[in-house]
């Protein structure tokens, strides 16, 4: 029997630990899981929307670091985090994605002689400027398990000198949540509720402090927006940083009076899955909703220079043009021209099974 502490900490990592929990319910006789949620996200639609929309049970211990500068939140992180390890002396920790608790979380178990397990392992951006590279890089030095989402991450431990012992080719994990969830997103009423029809709306999310922090580079942004918003309305569920620096820039009453750029609440995984399952068109700096929109087969426009998920260029329907405004506005009409079926495929591996693959390589480690 194997105790595994499950760590979660920001949005991004809710649909990515869910389905390993889950699993391990269903797996009683080999796991004991617990969920440490690290409090990196604190807003109710920020988390607790998401433990109910996942079906995740509620966290076993809660540390409650909320927001603060990058060393000060990843310090928190593990000053609060030893102490549960000393307390439930786990088998493994598992931690997902990029954010800073995971590396937080990550740091403390490899000064433990704790074993750690990293989902998500060997994405690369390669650009050092994003504090989640830099969270990713050092992950996954550490982590004695390594579990990657696609053959470029195998690709890219190796040519750090990881050793292939270290390294197991899962999937997806964030696939795991979309099969299950997929059929009661595709009957959420939202797009209904926001008077949007089929196929005749694009969805934008923007939160990369690269983007939204810097006033020229977010108003370069927001003209492209407000060309794109007159052919179709973007809906645009805007994240609590996001709407801070939106104020302090003082660009409220320009998105107003966009009239096409609709500012919500940000969504729960339910909507936000079903409104995106019935988007034109989809423009992001996330990193999560590349791969979503591949699965899905929409037209991606990925609003940064560089990213970690290339095969959702490669194989599916992303395109990444950075922050020029013409070149938004250019691959956002030309998504919006081309024909709906977009030449796309799934990569391997992503497939719903993701959780169980983790799950027996925890047990034959
Ligand atoms: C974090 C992750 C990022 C991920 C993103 C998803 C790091 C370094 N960054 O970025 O990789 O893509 O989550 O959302 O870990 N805030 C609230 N309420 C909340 C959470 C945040 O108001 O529940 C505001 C606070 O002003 C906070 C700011 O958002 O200072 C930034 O939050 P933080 O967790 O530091 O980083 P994110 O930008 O959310």
């Amino acid at each position: 029997m194997l105790k595994v502490i499950n760590v979660v900490g920001a949005r991004p990592n809710f649909m990515k630990v869910a389905p390993v929990v889950e699993a391990m319910r269903r797996r009683e006789r080999e796991f004991t899981p617990l969920v440490v949620h690290t409090g990196q996200h604190y807003d109710p639609a920020m988390s607790d929307a998401f433990f109910h929309d996942l079906d995740l049970p509620q966290a076993d211990v809660y540390l409650g670091v909320g927001s603060a500068s990058h060393a000060a939140q990843t310090a928190a992180v593990m000053e609060l985090f030893e102490p549960v390890v000393v307390k439930e002396k786990p088998d493994w920790v598992l931690v997902v994605g990029d954010v800073n608790s995971t590396l937080a979380c990550a740091l403390v178990c490899v000064k433990m002689s704790v074993k750690v397990a990293h989902v998500e392992a060997g994405l690369r951006s390669h650009d050092r400027r994003m504090p989640e590279e830099i969270n990713r890089l050092l992950t996954d030095q550490i982590g004695d398990l390594l579990f990657t989402p696609s053959e470029d991450a195998n690709e890219n431990l190796l040519a750090e000198g990881i050793a292939q012992e270290r390294i197991r080719f899962v999937g997806n994990i964030m696939i795991d949540s979309i099969v299950k969830h997929l059929p009661r997103a595709r009957e959420s009423t939202i797009w209904k509720d926001l008077g949007l029809a089929d196929q005749q709306y694009a969805m934008l999310t923007l939160h990369r402090p690269s983007n939204v922090d810097d006033g020229n580079t977010f108003s370069g942004i927001l003209e492209a927006l407000e060309a794109i918003s007159k052919r179709l309305p973007i809906i645009f569920p805007v994240h609590p940083r996001t709407r801070k620096t939106i104020e302090q820039l003082g660009f409220s009453d320009r998105i107003e009076k966009a009239n096409g750029l609709r500012v919500i609440d940000p969504l729960g995984y339910i909507d936000f899955l079903g409104l995106c399952s019935k988007a034109r068109l989809v423009l992001t700096d996330s990193g999560g909703i590349q791969e979503e929109t591949t699965v899905l087969g929409i037209p991606c426009v990925t609003l940064r220079e560089t990213t970690e998920r290339p095969v959702t260029v490669e194989m599916g329907t992303n395109k990444v043009v950075g922050t020029d405004q013409g070149k938004i506005t250019i691959a956002a009409f030309a998504a919006l021209d081309g024909s709906k079926a977009q030449q796309h495929s799934v990569p391997p591996l992503w497939d719903g099974h993701t959780a169980d693959r983790i799950l027996d390589a925890l047990s034959q480690f």
